[in-house]
């Protein structure tokens, strides 16, 4: 069979070498076309010493044969790994800059993604969409391995062993449907519930006024947006909003923290995953007025009495605990629950310290942990947040992600998706 190996621009290029001598010790005919950027991973030496053919990057070498179209209509099979995050972009919108991406314009047989890059990136709602436009038009993306990446981070985004590749290709070239296991049906979130509350809420003092929060919701609709693209079904629990639920959750309306309680409680049955990123009064006026509170004659100033509101987050987390040993289920069934902390620091303590205080007395899987202030985080479109999980070393540095509201949701949905496996 002939075989264009396509190589992309990521640390995991030398394991396309491992790949290539699959292919060729099986008795294929390899050619490789690297990118540009490929070659500051590994070089067209080992390449072309690798497959006995030689390489180049640009369609401008060889130019009488009219390398892209050859290559592209004699390939019975194209495999691209590392399949960037850029390749994939490129090839969903039909770009054509360089070799590779002409010849994948030019294929006509099935052709191979097998992607490699962070997280993140992954599980960006660009990348999302642009894999699944590459599978609608009957492209395989195969699904990335979950495990150690280029830094010391892991998560969904590994590139497939060589061999898990090896069988993929040959499949796909026998026209056999891959495995959804192989490609996954749509994203890593396919099949699973998410619930997700946003917003803040408002506690009535009487039918005109409230005490509310800054929160915008742009966090948990950006969550929401990510968790959609990853092939989640999503249930949206939505305080006041400064922006629009997403298009395509389930979404329920609620005002206050007694409502958003009772939502979440019901929304949360049977859900793979739990996002309380809404912005939850702690107390609320203990009696509302059913008429509007006029200033009195006799000049005295109103007192609002506060009574505190239910703790939600840790109730999630106590009702799932109780099942789980009511059913005698497995230590993991019942929804992995993520726990949002807005956090100032004061005198008495940092906001890392409030943190992990929180993450103790809550009991969630994951803690997102932003340090907020008047014009940090509320409204703005970037952030900064620390993940916090139970167990970790109190000494290592804490994973942080700065970014966009898109970005951190990506970041948070990747870890999400990671702990689901
Ligand atoms: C050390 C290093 C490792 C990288 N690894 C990846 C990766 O695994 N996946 C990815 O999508 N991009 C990765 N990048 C970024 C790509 O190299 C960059 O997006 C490049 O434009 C991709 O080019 P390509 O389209 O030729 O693959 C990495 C960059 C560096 C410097």
């Amino acid at each position: 069979m002939r075989i264009v190996l396509g190589v992309g621009g990521g640390i995991a290029a030398y394991k396309a070498a491992l790949l290539l001598r699959l292919f060729t010790e099986a008795g294929h005919d390899v050619t490789v076309v690297p990118t540009e950027a490929s070659l500051r991973f590994v070089g067209v030496a080992t390449w072309e010493a690798l497959s006995g053919h030689p390489v180049t990057t640009t369609v401008f070498d060889a130019v009488e044969t009219v390398n892209h179209v050859r290559l592209g209509h004699e390939a019975d099979l194209v495999v691209v790994a590392p399949a960037t995050a850029d390749l994939l972009a490129k090839a969903a919108t039909g770009q054509a800059p360089d070799l590779l991406t002409n010849t994948l314009l030019m294929a006509r047989g099935p052709v191979v993604f097998a992607p490699a890059m962070h997280t993140e990136m992954w599980a960006h709602p660009a990348t999302q969409a642009n894999v699944a436009l590459l599978r609608s038009r009957g492209a395989v993306v195969m699904e990335p391995g979950v495990g150690r990446l280029t830094g010391p981070d892991s998560g969904p985004g590994r590139l497939r062993e060589p061999e898990e590749i090896f069988a993929a290709a040959l499949a796909a070239a026998r026209q056999e449907p891959a495995a959804a296991s192989e490609t996954g049906p749509a994203g890593p979130l396919a099949g699973r519930t998410v619930v997700i509350s946003a917003g803040g809420t408002r506690e009535p003092l009487d039918p005109v006024r409230f005490l509310g929060n800054r929160s915008s919701g742009k966090q948990g609709a950006a969550l929401a947006e990510t968790a959609l693209a990853a092939g989640a079904q999503v249930r949206f629990v939505a305080a006041h909003m400064d922006v629009p639920p997403p298009p395509g959750a389930e979404t329920t309306r609620v005002e206050t923290a007694l409502e958003l309680r009772d939502a979440m409680l019901k929304a949360a049955d049977g859900a793979d995953v739990v996002i309380m990123s809404a912005a939850v009064a702690d107390f609320r006026p203990a009696a509302a007025s059913d008429t509007k509170i006029k200033k009195r004659d006799d000049g005295q100033d109103p007192v609002i009495e506060l009574v505190r509101n239910p703790d939600i987050l840790r109730e999630l987390v106590v009702r799932r605990d109780e099942q789980r040993r009511a059913d005698g289920a497995l230590p993991d069934s019942g929804p992995l629950i993520v726990g949002f902390a807005a956090e100032t620091g004061d005198a008495g303590s940092d906001v890392l310290a409030y943190g992990r205080h929180k993450l103790d007395r809550k009991g969630c899987d994951l803690l997102v942990l932003n340090r907020v202030g008047r014009n940090l985080v509320f409204g703005q479109d970037s952030t900064e947040v620390m993940f916090l999980t139970p167990g970790m070393d109190p000494a290592a540095p804490v994973p942080t992600l700065a970014g966009t509201k898109a970005e951190i949701a990506a970041g948070i949905i990747g870890r999400v998706a990671a702990a689901l496996r």
